[in-house]
């Protein structure tokens, strides 16, 4: 029986899901991939605990003070770090400095924050590349809505021609409920605070700012491309009006958020901003918070997957896929 021995940083919602799923499944993980999952380490921004026989769920509940950063989980000898901090694309957030360490010390490494990779991708490719480290993603990119794995499995050989993504939920609801309830923006967004799925200050999403962090990380993790985000256009849903709707709704159409991808001059091209869908498309009828994207290749034409796992726990267990994708391969 080979041993695995995963670090988790960053211990909020998303941390704490995919912390209890991975516990959960352990039983799963010595059956398909004959390893003992040892959990070693976990931490917040401030504290944090480790054991090198492996934490059980009880022990998860007291983190101590000063147990946390890059340094701590070295110490805590993960072969694996799943990656689940903040997201800032500017700065790239303290996921960068966990990344850099672990991708450097050459540790395969499951990210799901979006910051550094759209930060800094081309530096961190290159660390994974030189040290031979394992750098999954499926977290990032949409998390419960295959997109990463689409391009990189099932498309594989294919040319991407074009890609159209609904790639965030809480934009769909507040235009789905615009545009099928009648209500105004505000009344939607409050809906949606309510519910728990818009922050406070929404305009991360309502810009347009998490769909472009998504599909240039499908754009250069997927499709190799370079991008940076002053290469894309970015608009939000702020320009939706009630009058708006209501024009479209007179031409069968349907506006969605929606980031898209293109080849032009031989280069990849992206941005984000309203589309309109006829009503017979099916991309016009993605519900609430759902997601969804379309890939046209030039091979095997059009894919369309459509994505509405319950989060957290659905981005938990895109992580634990990317952690059963490096296991199909380090345990052969
Ligand atoms: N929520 C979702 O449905 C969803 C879906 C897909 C992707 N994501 C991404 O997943 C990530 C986590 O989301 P979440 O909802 O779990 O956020 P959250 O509840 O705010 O948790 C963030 C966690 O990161 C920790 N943290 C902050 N700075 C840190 C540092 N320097 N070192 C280690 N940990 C640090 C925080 O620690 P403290 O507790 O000490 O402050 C907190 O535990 C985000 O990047 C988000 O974009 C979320």
């Amino acid at each position: 029986m080979k041993t695995s021995r995963i670090a988790i940083a960053g211990f909020g919602g998303v941390g704490r899901a995919t912390t209890s799923l991975l516990l959960s499944r352990r039983e799963r993980y010595r059956e398909v991939y004959g390893t003992d999952m040892r959990l070693v380490a976990v931490c917040g921004s401030r504290s944090g605990v480790k054991s090198a026989d492996g934490l059980e769920e009880e022990q998860l509940s007291t983190l101590e003070d000063g147990l946390s950063g890059p340094a701590f989980i070295e110490e805590s000898g993960a072969d694996i770090l799943i990656e689940a901090g903040p997201s800032d694309f500017r700065t790239g957030g303290p996921g960068l400095g966990y990344l850099h360490s672990s991708l450097s010390a050459g540790r395969d490494t499951i990210v799901i924050s979006k910051g550094a990779l759209v930060h800094s991708g081309r530096e961190l490719r290159a660390l994974a590349k030189g040290s031979g480290a394992m750098l999954k993603l499926s977290g990032a990119a949409a998390a419960a809505l295959p997109t990463f794995d689409l391009v990189e499995h099932s498309l594989k050989g294919c040319e991407v021609l074009e890609v159209d993504g609904i790639l965030n939920a809480t934009t769909n609801y507040l235009l789905d409920a615009m545009t099928t309830r009648g209500i105004g923006f505000e009344e939607a967004l409050r809906e949606a605070q309510l519910g728990g799925f818009a922050e406070a200050d929404p305009r991360n999403d309502t810009d347009g700012w998490d769909t472009a962090c998504k599909l240039l990380i499908l754009a250069n993790f997927g499709l190799g491309a370079d991008l940076t985000m002053s290469d894309l256009t970015v608009a939000g849903i702020q320009s939706v009006t009630a009058e708006r709707i209501e024009a479209w709704r007179g031409q069968g159409l349907v506006p969605k958020l929606v980031g898209r991808l293109w080849r032009e001059n031989g280069a990849i091209r992206a941005e984000v901003g309203i589309r309109t869908y006829p009503l017979a498309d099916p991309l016009a009828n993605i519900r609430g918070k759902d997601k969804a994207i379309r890939i046209v290749t030039d091979a095997m034409g059009e894919t369309l997957a459509i994505g509405s796992g319950k989060e957290p726990l659905a981005t938990a267990a895109a992580a634990l896929k990317d952690l059963e994708h490096i296991l199909a391969v380090r345990t052969v």
